[in-house]
This record gives C-alpha cells, sequence and structure tokens, in this order.
C-alpha cells in the first residue's frame, strides 16, 4: 500500500500542553520504518502548520478556546488529505482530537462527497460536545458534534456543504461522557460501544457488528485516541480515564479491521510526549497502526 504520513502538532483544543509533540514522539518511534517493514511503500509529507499558542493570548470566542487558529489548521490538513490520489492510505497524526475536524473531511472529500465515509472513533470519550454543552470549552472535546454539523457554525462547515451521517459512526471504548453530551448522543443516536459492552460483548463481536453497520460506507476511517487505552499501556495522555482497552484488545480490534480490508485512512491523536513515559505511548501507538496495516503475529 502507498501509505501518507501527515502531522498536525496543534494542542490548542486540548486542556493541557503538549500534544503537538505527538507527531514528533510517533515519528521518533519509527512510525515509518516500522510500515516500510510491512511491505508499504511510505512516503513523509511533513507537518501542518499550525499557530503556538505563545504567540496569542488565550482566548475564547463563544466559548470555543483558540477557536480561528485550530479552523485554520482543520482547513489546512483538510485540503492536505483531500488532494492525496486515490490509492493512498493517509495516517495523520495529531495533535490534540479536534484535528479529526480537518482529517475525517478532507478524507471524506477524497471520494467526492457522493461517497458515503464510515467514522470508526476509538475513544475514552465521546468527543461530542458543542459551545453549548462542553464543561470546558475545549474543542478537542467537540469534533464529532461539529463533524455531524452541530455547534459552531465555521468548524461544522469545514466540509463546504459535506457533513458526517450520525448513523455513519461508531464509537468503541467510551467510558467519560458529559452529562449534556450525554442528552445530545441521546437525541442524534450515536453507536457508542462503552467499555461495558467491551466487557461483556467482547472486540470480536463489536468489531463484527461495527463492519456491518457501516457495510453501506465506501471508505472507513479510524480515528485513534491513545486515551482509549489504558492509562497503564498508555499514560502519556491529557485526559487519562481509568478501565480502558487492554494492549491486546487494542491489537484485536486493528487485526481485525485490517482483515477487512476496508479501512482506508488512520488518525492518531492525543499522544503527550510530556506525560509519557521514555516515549511508551507513541510506541504502543505505532504498533496499533502496524496491526492495522497488515503485521501479523503468524
Ligand atoms: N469531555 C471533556 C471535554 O469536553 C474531555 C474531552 C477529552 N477529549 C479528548 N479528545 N481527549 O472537555
Ligand atoms: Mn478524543
Ligand atoms: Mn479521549
Ligand atoms: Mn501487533
Amino acid at each position: 500500500m502507498n501509505v501518507n504520513i501527515l502531522g498536525i502538532p496543534m494542542d490548542l483544543g486540548a486542556g493541557r500542553r503538549g500534544v503537538d509533540m505527538g507527531p514528533s514522539a510517533l515519528r521518533n518511534a519509527h512510525l515509518a520504518r516500522t510500515l516500510r517493514g510491512l511491505g508499504h511503500t511510505v512516503c513523509d509529507l511533513g507537518d501542518v502548520p499550525v499557530a503556538l499558542p505563545e504567540t496569542m493570548d488565550k482566548h475564547a470566542s463563544a466559548g470555543l478556546v483558540f477557536l480561528e487558529p485550530i479552523l485554520e489548521a482543520c482547513r489546512a490538513a483538510a485540503q492536505r488529505v483531500a488532494a492525496l490520489p486515490d490509492d493512498v492510505f493517509p495516517i495523520t497524526l495529531g495533535g490534540d482530537h479536534s484535528v479529526s475536524m480537518g482529517t475525517v473531511t478532507g478524507n471524506a472529500l477524497r471520494g467526492g462527497t457522493g461517497e458515503r465515509t464510515g467514522l470508526i472513533w476509538v475513544d475514552a470519550h465521546t468527543d461530542y460536545n458543542t459551545p453549548e454543552t462542553s464543561p470546558s470549552g475545549n474543542i478537542h472535546g467537540m469534533p464529532v458534534a461539529h463533524l455531524t454539523g452541530l455547534g459552531d457554525a465555521s468548524l461544522a462547515g469545514l466540509g463546504g456543504g459535506w457533513t458526517l451521517r450520525p448513523e455513519d459512526i461508531v464509537m468503541i471504548g467510551i467510558r467519560s461522557v458529559d452529562v449534556r453530551e450525554r442528552e445530545l448522543l441521546r437525541e442524534i443516536g450515536v453507536k457508542a460501544y462503552t467499555m461495558k459492552d467491551v466487557d461483556q460483548l467482547g472486540i470480536t463481536r463489536i468489531t463484527e457488528e461495527t463492519l456491518e453497520r457501516l457495510s453501506d460506507a465506501a471508505r472507513l476511517h479510524v480515528s485513534f485516541d491513545a486515551d482509549a487505552l489504558d492509562p497503564s499501556v498508555a499514560p502519556g495522555v491529557g485526559t487519562p480515564v481509568p478501565g480502558g482497552l487492554t494492549y491486546r484488545e487494542g491489537h484485536l480490534l486493528m487485526e481485525l479491521l485490517s482483515e477487512s480490508g476496508r479501512v482506508t485512512s488512520l488518525d492518531i491523536v492525543e499522544v503527550n510526549p510530556v506525560l509519557d513515559t521514555r516515549n511508551q505511548t507513541a510506541e504502543v501507538m505505532v504498533g496499533m497502526a502496524a496491526s492495522l496495516l497488515g503485521q501479523r503475529i503468524l
């Protein structure tokens, strides 16, 4: 496969500093070399430009912290990704999870807006706040709501008319949802597998159901927030929540998705080297990418 890596070194959407160094940490953990070892052709496209928080006052407009620079970076990411040739498998590196407003939009626009894109959101959080429901104002808690057209009009308009259908979203690993965010999710009807579901049903059944549910989607995008994994496995994240996916559950999910042959793009987000132990989290996430891209035990 032709794999292209694109970094979005942005921490403006997060409450804590440091995820802007995520792309660097993942490159240092030999992302490209690992994927080449699996037989892929890998090209690193470098980084999308992102404004530095040091050059701005921390300000919020209408409940959104750093709205304008985040919008700019997402626009740039969406344009870069949308322009990639059809045979390319993009791996986009965050950055905080607000980058996915750009990456998911860019990937969805690659096939023309007629094709449906399925989104598999692997995360401890549903990231379905709007500026009205958010307790923090941090945009990394809001990307999925904006992808479906809710919230701030400029962020929701990144797709230029394209929005993600709520029925094309499946979330896995969920264990932290804000009060008003929960009300919104119930109202919209987004499918989410909580950690209780993971315990009860197991990853195999959840993956089968997910692929079945998204069977009409021409493209499948996996957005993998490192905090979906248990903090003992992935300690380098800004919003850790206990009781997450084990190392093997994460790999099994990626292995089964890989076997399906249907995934067309991947985000790796929320890796925070400042909070990490010897780059463990980046290394674990490179392993997850390898499993999604065909690495097998035997
Ligand atoms: N729900 C919280 C908020 O909206 C935390 C979101 C964490 N999101 C993330 N991508 N780590 O502020
Ligand atoms: Mn997230
Ligand atoms: Mn999260
Ligand atoms: Mn593996």
